[in-house]
């Protein structure tokens, strides 16, 4: 028996697609079910960002997940396959024409991403103060509440709808197929034979 843990969200859509390539067709979540029972898999629905919260602690053996949830949070798994679905970018953004002042003595950084702009910055011994924010994060700069951002950056929409442009990548981010490492370990034949029939399709 392996349990798997999938993340609502944008992700939620393209990984729901690959396992029902899998495990056939009707691969849904019915009527706000969280969980899903599939041969000798038993698949969850968490928020992504849990995922490996559910991984870490084994109440997963297996999840998918974006690799910048992955570098953001501390938890040590393993990463099996690059899914390559769930492509975007971790960003620093700013205002059209109005480029951050990095001469200034505190910069301003908004962002959901906390971890990974501090590692950013401090290895380019940039200092910066840290607002964290859940959401809306292009907002920020445009009510003086940042000079600039950290985020996510898929499609381009949110920021060019904001007037805002993207000034350094800090790191490209795809979805991949992660294990808790007692979980592989004890599961490793099945864990590996499902981490192949995916790989086959990506
Ligand atoms: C993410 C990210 C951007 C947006 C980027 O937010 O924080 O706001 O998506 O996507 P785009 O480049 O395709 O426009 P999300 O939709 O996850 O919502 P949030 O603001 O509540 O975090």
């Amino acid at each position: 028996m392996i349990t798997i843990a999938l993340p609502k969200g944008r992700i939620a859509k393209e990984s729901l697609e690959l396992f029902s390539r899998i495990f056939g067709g009707d691969f849904v979540f019915e009527d706000r079910k969280l969980v899903l029972q599939k041969e000798n898999f038993t698949f969850l629905l968490v928020r992504s960002q849990d995922v490996l919260t559910y991984v870490h602690h084994r109440a997963a053996d297996i999840g998918v997940v974006g690799l910048d949830v992955i570098e953001e949070s501390q938890h040590n798994v393993l990463k099996l396959l690059d899914l390559q679905i769930g492509k975007c970018k971790v960003v620093i953004g700013s205002e059209v024409g109005k480029s951050i002042d990095y001469q200034k003595p505190q910069i301003k950084i908004a962002t959901k991403m906390p971890h990974i702009t501090h590692k950013y910055f401090s290895k380019k011994a940039i200092p910066i103060e840290i607002i964290k924010l859940y959401g809306s994060i292009e907002l920020a700069p445009l009510v003086g509440l940042s000079d600039g951002i950290v985020d996510i950056v898929e499609t381009g929409n949110t920021m060019k709808q904001n007037n805002l442009k993207i000034d350094e990548v800090i790191m490209e981010s795809s979805a991949y197929l992660i294990a808790n490492q007692n979980s592989f370990y004890q599961k490793q034949e099945e864990i590996l034979s499902l981490s192949e029939r995916l790989g086959a399709l990506v």
